[in-house]
């Protein structure tokens, strides 16, 4: 498996210790910023290259992190092909893959601590997507994307 992971200034630590975690499963990862120091970006500049990498395969999963996870989510959720789950739990990370194969997910550093975020991120990377009848139900997402947008 390869992800790429990406925050604004408002997720820089959660970011640091998810590729701390990336580096301890051995899975490799493609850092995507920001380079931001004390300054401040605008979180859709690091969710849409991140959601673009996914879709095109060239990475499988992508974690975003900013404030609150929310803008990161929206955005990545605009690019077609991207189900990105804003998760601040871990029965919704399980979930999450379990039931809606989601291949992005972002996480807020202003709602969650660094140790949460790790649990968090670890169950998300290592379960599987159920299939089944969950088949059908992200079938539908598809079929709208390619009718809608
Ligand atoms: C940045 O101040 C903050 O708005 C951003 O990190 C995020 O929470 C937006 O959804």
């Amino acid at each position: 498996m390869k992800v790429a992971i990406a925050s604004d200034h408002g997720g820089v630590h959660i970011r640091e210790e998810i590729k701390g975690l990336l580096d301890e499963l051995q899975i490799e990862y493609m850092d995507m910023g920001c380079e931001c120091g004390n300054g401040s970006v605008d979180y859709s500049d690091y969710a849409f290259p991140v959601a673009e990498k996914v879709v095109s395969g060239e990475v499988d999963r992508g974690i975003l992190i900013c404030g609150t996870g929310i803008g990161m989510s929206i955005s990545a959720n605009k690019v077609k092909g991207i189900r990105c789950a804003l998760a601040h739990d871990t029965f919704s990370a399980k979930a999450t893959r379990e039931h809606n194969d989601t291949n992005v997910l972002a996480m807020g550093e202003r709602v969650i601590g660094p140790g949460l975020a790790r649990e968090i991120a670890k169950i998300w990377l290592t379960t599987e997507f159920t299939g089944g009848r969950h088949e059908r139900r992200i079938g539908k997402i598809a079929d709208y994307e390619e009718k809608n947008l």
